[in-house]
């Protein structure tokens, strides 16, 4: 029996789980089940990435708390992973008690073991907010190709990096002020003086090809000290023993996130720490296996294996690399609705585990990306998982009940062998090769173990297609009309045997259809071990559908709620003012300001409009929403040339309207007193062409 501890990568507690994520989730969690189902004593463990600049700003927008902010978040993806199957030993959180005395331990390890150095360091720093910019918070013209708003260590244009001193016209993303640039003193860790056994783990690791190959690209360029500290303010740990001259220094997120997962499983084991370093101590001899995207592979593949040995404790046995995942051939865009939350998935009624299959049937060991084609999706879970696998114990079971009490025949029918020759097939003629259903079991589990999710499946359908070849070529229902009961009774025995080596086969993937499929067989829960003999002589319960076909009307229902997402609040399609009723006061409530999509937009161009004498048209820059064209009763006032490039604000979700000079897409907001003279409003400096005004 082997020993595992199992993780995921922790999703940052700042958003909800989209289906990109589930991909490695789910990858992980049917490994997990495999792992069991072969008798391996597996933890399972994640949690929250509850850390770091994006969370603290993000809960501070939210009004709240980081610590609540974290809470609310943290909840809503256990539910996701929940409903998704993906179900944890323990789901923690790195803003945890169990966090914090690990990732003190493992610092003061790495220090005094002399690995961290200090450094003064010159950074950005919004003087508005009071605050040290991270790269990404702060954008500019790129100095490479003057592409405006690029962010402040690479431009997504030309694909430059540089370093945030030289970007042009810097501002701040969180005031819009210019950042000043101000020295700060940073702690590092020694990363060149732990490349030789980074390089010596990585050798023995088992990690694909490929991810192994551009590590050790990163290697033999040399790995530079890394920046483990920031400073204040910042949700995260205070770095411990610094005094009093050195307040306000904060673990960099990345630093406590990996150590979260020993986080995780410290608070499963109550908090015993002698416990824990049976996993994680250097001679331990459980595996380590990590799940993750193939955007963090430095993070784990070089930073943690370093820390980790830097600190005296062992290193991962494995990471199971996954690549992107794609919806319908291109990146998931919310514009196209493929930009698909968890949530939205499940509330439009799509069953979880034909998500499950359909990521398993494309999961290879390999890191390429996974592509979720919509049509294909429903077709394969449709055809294969319906049509094929649930369909062998739907054409049998009602013959066990109805012609004999829901018992399963003693033993199974001598295998018959084809006539070949004759044309005419006779019912109860066919050859069955139940070895064969024992064997694929060999090399099915081969494929789970080496996560080739995608052979076991492929594996698994040439099996059920032989069951139905066999049910079609002994059918059943002829042997039922000419009375031959006992081939009858042998036949559907057989068939739902092989039912039952098929559920073993994908439990791991499909473990909600199994529990059904155990009840339904009258059994308790399959391992793999029940893969070598078949059941006999047993009383089944009657046959409920175990799956039913994916309605493709939900697909597209999944998909225009996943549009409705994008926006903030939902654009009334038919907005006629409501009128309030006589007897209500006529207050607006949130609700009713919340229809109205109030957005920051750049005026691109103004012009007059031919035959029109108080319009001009305006084109405007909504940020994300994209040009919009917009004719505005200002003309007396506003000279067209005086508010190009000037930013306003317009109402973004009115319908269009068709006028005499074209289509207006919108509604730009002025001031007016008596004379009906129109003010433009004009947002403070700071504030960006898409930005919403709430
Ligand atoms: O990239 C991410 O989404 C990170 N939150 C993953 C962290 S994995 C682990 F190191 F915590
Ligand atoms: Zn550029």
């Amino acid at each position: 029996m082997r020993r595992l501890l199992v993780t995921h990568a922790l999703p940052y507690a700042n958003g909800p789980l989209h289906l990109g994520h589930l991909l490695g989730y789910i990858q992980a969690d049917i490994w997990v089940r495999f792992q069991r189902m072969c008798g391996n004593d597996v933890t399972f463990v994640a949690g929250e990435d509850a850390h770091g600049t994006p969370i603290m700003l993000a809960a501070e927008k939210a009004g709240l708390s980081p610590e609540r902010f974290v809470a609310e978040i943290k909840q809503k993806h256990e539910r996701d992973f929940k409903d998704f199957n993906v179900v944890h030993d323990c789901y923690h959180t790195t803003h945890s008690p169990e966090n914090r005395r690990l990732s003190e331990r493992i610092y003061r390890a790495l220090r005094d073991a002399g690995h961290i150095a200090r450094r003064e360091v010159e950074q950005a720093y919004d003087p508005v907010k009071g605050m040290f910019l991270p790269d990404r918070y702060v954008k500019g013209v790129c100095p490479n190709c003057a592409a405006p708003d690029q962010y402040g260590d690479n431009c997504e244009d030309c694909g430059a990096t540089y370093s945030v001193r030289d970007l042009k016209s810097p501002y701040s993303v969180i005031s819009g002020a210019a950042p000043s640039f101000k020295p700060s003193e940073h702690y590092f860790f020694k990363l060149s003086q732990l490349q030789d056994s980074v390089a010596t783990w990585l050798d023995g690791a088992q990690v694909h090809e490929s991810v192994k190959a551009k590590l050790r690209e990163w290697l033999d360029a040399g790995l530079k000290d890394w920046d483990i500290s920031r400073d204040a303010p910042y949700f995260g740990f205070a770095i411990p023993d610094l005094g009093p001259d050195a307040p306000g220094k904060y673990f960099y997120v990345w630093l406590d996130a990996p150590i979260g997962y020993f986080a995780s499983l410290l608070a499963l084991l109550d908090g015993d720490e002698a416990r824990l370093d049976e996993f994680i101590g250097a001679g331990s001899t459980a595996e380590m296996w990590h799940f993750l995207g193939k955007d963090i592979i430095n993070f784990h593949g070089l930073f943690w294996p370093a820390m980790l040995r830097g600190a005296g404790l062992r290193q991962p046995t494995g990471l199971a690399v996954n690549g992107y995942l794609t919806v319908n051939g291109a990146k998931m865009s919310k514009s196209r609705g493929t930009f698909i939350q968890a949530r939205t998935y499940l509330d439009c009624g799509l069953n979880p585990e034909y998500l499950r299959y359909y990521f398993a049937a494309k999961s290879t060991p390999g890191v390429d990306d996974i592509d979720l084609n919509l049509d294909d999706f429903v077709a394969r879970v449709n055809s294969d998982l319906v049509g094929k696998y649930v369909n062998i114990a739907s054409r049998c079971a009602g013959f066990i009940h109805s012609h004999f009490d829901g018992t399963l025949a003693p033993e199974l029918p001598e295998p018959i062998q084809h006539h070949t020759t004759d044309s005419v097939v006779q019912s109860g003629e066919s050859t069955y090769d139940l070895e064969k259903f024992v064997a694929a079991g060999k090399q099915i589990r081969a494929a789970y173990e080496s996560r080739d999710f995608a052979k076991a499946i492929r594996q698994v359908m040439s099996l059920t297609d032989i069951a139905n070849q066999y049910i079609d070529g002994v059918r059943p229902w002829l042997l039922a009309k000419s009375n031959r009961t006992s081939e009858l009774w042998g036949a559907c025995t057989l068939a739902l045997n092989l039912f039952r080596f098929l559920t073993v086969y994908l439990k791991p993937i499909l473990p909600a259809l199994a529990q059904d499929a155990e009840s339904f067989l009258n059994i308790p829960p399959l391992s793999w071990a029940d893969a070598d003999r078949p059941l006999l002589d047993h009383v089944i319960k009657p046959y409920k559908p175990l799956a039913t076909r994916i309605d493709p009307a939900k697909i597209k229902a999944m998909i225009e709620a996943s549009k409705e997402n994008l926006a903030p609040m939902n654009p009334t399609p038919n907005h006629s003012a409501a009128e309030p009723a006589q007897d209500q006061p006529a207050y607006a409530t949130i609700d009713d300001f919340k229809k109205i999509e109030l957005r920051i937009a750049r005026i691109d161009n103004a012009e007059v409009v031919e035959g029109a004498d108080k319009l001009l048209r305006l084109t405007l820059d909504v940020g994300e929403l994209g040009k919009r064209e917009v004719f505005a009763g200002i003309k007396s006032a506003y000279a067209p040339e005086s508010l190009v490039g000037r930013l306003t604000v317009v109402v973004a979700n009115l319908a269009p309207r068709k006028m005499r000079f074209g289509v207006s897409e919108g509604m730009v907001l002025a001031a007016s007193g008596e004379d009906g003279r129109p003010f433009l409003l004009w947002p403070d400096s700071g504030a960006r062409a898409g930005m919403i005004v709430r």
